[in-house]
């Protein structure tokens, strides 16, 4: 069985303080729902994953290594630079991501491809610097409305994993997530339906089944991104190929957030 994963991206959102107690809300949620007998066994294998801005990335380790559900919770960056050092001045490195205890990074999210310029090739040479720093990536894709309009979503998702991510390794492609953000869907209310992230999911492990086998690609959580909230949740993640979510805005509440976790810890029942 394949990890799966709900991952809050909060953006450029919440001060130290909001910070600091959403973690504790949400530790505390599922400390105690990891006790009862609601959850299937395999849910050990899922993570909740906090991606705060950089800013925050110790606090958050720190608070989250005090809560011990080592396996169950995790920590990530939403960025990180290419150089392993250097005259960058406002960047991050991977490896300094790494030295606060954080396990994660999201690559190429669409809010930076398009404000950052982010090509695919700089993301691939983003990817390479997050894994040499032990980093798993949380690659990110997605279509923007037109390309939708137009039909040719599966070949615009496929060029973008293919032009960033097919020349890596096999076992480097181990520690990469992908997240399929169709751009219409992010922070608009209008979340793909559970049949729309299901046909690209499939086809996106397909595309990675042609590149590195089907034992690889089974490997490789895929997570839905868009939208996707407390409602919606169970629904995409009983999809066969939707691997869990990354969360925008409803990442930012106790909640929403905590039910969504709930939502993946309990799906495979
Ligand atoms: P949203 O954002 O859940 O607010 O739509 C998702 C994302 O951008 O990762």
């Amino acid at each position: 069985m394949r990890q799966k994963i709900v991952a809050g991206n909060w953006k450029m959102n919440l001060s130290p303080t909001e910070a600091h107690d959403l973690v504790a809300g949400v530790g505390a949620y599922l400390s105690g729902l990891i006790n009862t007998p609601a959850l299937p066994p395999n849910h050990k294998q899922h993570t909740v994953l906090f991606c705060p801005p950089s800013i925050y990335l110790a606090q958050v380790v720190q608070q989250v290594t005090a809560l011990n559900l080592p396996n169950l919770l995790g920590v990530g960056a939403q960025n990180c630079h290419w150089a392993t050092s250097g005259a960058y001045t406002g960047e991050v490195a991977a490896q300094q991501i790494a030295q606060t205890g954080a396990g994660y990074v999201i690559i190429g999210h669409s809010e930076r491809r398009q404000y950052n310029h982010e090509t695919h090739d700089i993301l691939a040479q983003k990817t390479l610097a997050a894994l040499t720093a032990n980093l798993k990536v949380i690659f990110c894709c997605g279509e923007p409305l037109e390309v939708r309009n137009a039909n040719e979503q599966f070949e615009w998702v496929g060029t973008q994993l293919t032009q960033s991510l097919f020349d890596l390794p096999q076992t480097a492609m181990q520690q990469i997530v992908i997240a399929y953000e169709p751009i219409w869907a992010i922070g608009t209310g209008q979340t793909a339906t559970p049949q729309q992230a299901g046909e690209m999911h499939t086809y996106i492990r397909q595309h990675l089944t042609n590149q590195y086998g089907q034992a690889t690609a089974n490997q490789i959580p895929v997570l839905y991104g868009g939208s996707c909230n407390a409602q919606n949740a169970a629904s995409l993640f009983a999809q066969p190929n939707v691997d869990g979510g990354l969360i925008g805005g409803a990442s930012l509440k106790v909640p929403d957030f905590c039910a969504i976790a709930q939502a993946l810890l309990t799906s495979d029942i």
